[in-house]
């Protein structure tokens, strides 16, 4: 973490802020929060990233006593005062400590400015591995501070050799542990419509390609796709080249997915530099 955050109103040295042990964001799980990366000291994206999470907070019940022209105010000097060129962005809504220990109270906002470590860029050549898992994430729409189940999930990845999880229900096709998903069949694109958190970077992968099938999609459908990759701000994107045991096209990155990642660091490149 950065040496500066926003906590109780200011900002503060980050080592300083604190949370009430009884928060519901520790007692039950109860936050929302989201995550964005600088670029060039500029904030990628930064309207979209306040849209979501000004939403998560109404959509959760928890007030924000901050106006969005506030928000950006803080985010701009957190950037400044962390000489934070490439990195990342993290605001945090606790859900508050609550009387009956369950109920939405008045939560506490924290913007902190941490480091970012993309993946390696041998998962960029190579393509990584996915392991199915029958899971859907909870009020999947809204970006809360729950990841209970795939963090002590996760425990198990690295033994089977996969980098993530790719959720599925009834044999349809949801999102991984913290990317959006979405597969290639000869050139169309395609990416699942329903239980998925509306990416930010889902969304600017989306306009790049210009067109893109929204809609449900088979577990069967993925391991017969030509290509498949993963999109998140902390990966932009990511091809996938198998699944469980099944080995995705020719088993190596495509070049829709390569072009779309080009495409995307060119976009960031024009509204940054
Ligand atoms: N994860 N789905 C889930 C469940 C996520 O947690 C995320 C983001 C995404 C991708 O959204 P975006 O493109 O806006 O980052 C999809 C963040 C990066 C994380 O928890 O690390």
């Amino acid at each position: 973490m950065k040496p500066f955050c926003f906590a109780d109103g200011q900002i503060i040295s980050s080592e300083k802020a604190t949370l009430h042990p009884m928060d519901l964001g520790l007692i039950r799980g109860y936050g929302i929060f989201d995550f964005f990366r600088t670029v060039n000291f500029k904030p990628l994206f930064l309207e979209s990233y306040l849209d979501r999470f000004l939403a998560s907070a109404e959509k959760t019940f928890l007030p924000m006593d901050y106006s969005r022209a506030e928000l950006r105010a803080i985010i701009h000097e957190l950037i400044e005062k962390n000489n934070l060129k490439e990195g990342g962005i993290r605001m945090v809504l606790s859900g508050g400590v609550s009387p009956n220990h369950f109920s939405p109270a008045k939560g506490k906002l924290f913007i902190f400015a941490e480091s970012l470590i993309f993946p390696a860029q041998e998962k960029y050549d190579k393509g990584i591995k996915l392991l199915s898992l029958e899971y859907v994430r909870p009020i999947a729409e809204i970006k809360t501070t729950n990841y209970a189940y795939p963090v002590w999930d996760s425990m198990r990845w690295k033994d089977a050799g996969a980098e993530d999880v790719i959720y599925h229900m009834n044999g349809i096709l949801s999102e991984s542990s913290r990317s959006n998903f979405f597969i290639v069949k000869d050139g169309i694109i395609s990416t699942p419509d329903l239980h998925v958190l509306m990416g930010i970077t889902r969304k600017h992968v989306i306009e790049l390609a210009g067109d893109v099938q929204i809609r449900p999609i088979s577990m069967q459908e993925a391991l017969n796709a030509d290509e498949a990759f993963i999109t998140s701000t902390t990966k932009v994107l990511l091809p996938v080249t198998q699944i469980d045991e099944h080995e995705i096209g020719t088993g190596k990155p495509g070049s829709v997915s390569l072009g779309l990642l080009e495409k995307f660091r060119e976009l960031e490149k024009e509204i940054c530099f």
